[in-house]
């Protein structure tokens, strides 16, 4: 159990506008008990740097064309995320395929939002792919990152309606308002300890078993 006195340290990796990087600091001012040791993006154009480093936390860059593959990259990733010691990594609007490595080095520790209802719409542009379909019904989901491309175990989804009037603008302003929302609560759970991956399986409030799964 992580106490106000002793908040969960994380590292928060991004690519771009950072407005979930936002909502999680505007959290902590308000009590949410993490601390964000760095933001590190991909992407040296990425304005949530500018956020973090706004807020006082270190942000740096990592530009993946730097690299001359995705494995060297991850490796860089892993030693400079290491390096500040974090209980959980956060991915917000990152926007890198993650190995196998990297994703096994962190399992159980390591959650993503994605902007659909998974399994529904896994991979890009699922705010237009969701107009096309003609679905009445969209999503933002929170969940643990395994090997298979947003296919980790869902922690938590919140929904939206889609009017007949919505194009994908308008429908990223609805999912982002759900997002701020939905990753802060879950951050808090796991900092609260109340939130483990045992296997595949979610434990919210639940003992881990002795089965294995
Ligand atoms: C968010 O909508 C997030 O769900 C999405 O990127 C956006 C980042 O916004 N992530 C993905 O698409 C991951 N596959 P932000 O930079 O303003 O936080």
């Amino acid at each position: 159990m992580t106490s106000a006195a002793s908040p969960l340290p994380i590292v928060i990796l991004i690519s771009g506008n950072g407005s979930n990087v936002q909502a999680i600091i505007d959290a902590i001012r308000a009590g949410l008990p993490v601390e964000i040791r760095a933001v590190i993006s991909n992407n040296p154009q990425a304005y949530g740097l500018n956020r973090a480093r706004e807020a006082g936390i270190p942000a740096e860059v990592i530009d993946h064309h730097d690299y001359d593959s995705r494995a060297t990259f991850d490796q860089a990733l892993m030693a400079r995320i290491d390096r500040y010691q974090p209980k959980l990594v956060v991915l917000a609007g990152f926007m890198r395929i993650l190995t196998d490595e990297f994703v096994k080095h962190y399992y159980g520790r390591l959650i993503n939002i994605h902007p659909s209802l998974l399994p529904r719409y896994q991979g890009l542009n699922t705010h237009q792919r969701v107009l096309d379909a003609g679905d009445e019904i969209h999503g933002v989901s929170v969940h643990f990152v395994s090997c298979e491309l947003d296919g980790g175990p869902v922690i938590l989804q919140a929904e939206i309606p889609v009017y007949a009037n919505d194009d994908a603008d308008a429908l990223i302003e609805r999912i982002h308002q759900q997002e701020h929302v939905i990753y802060p609560q879950v951050i808090r759970w796991f900092a609260e300890g109340r939130l483990h991956l045992q296997g595949k399986r979610v434990l919210l409030d639940k003992e881990k078993s002795a089965d294995p799964l």
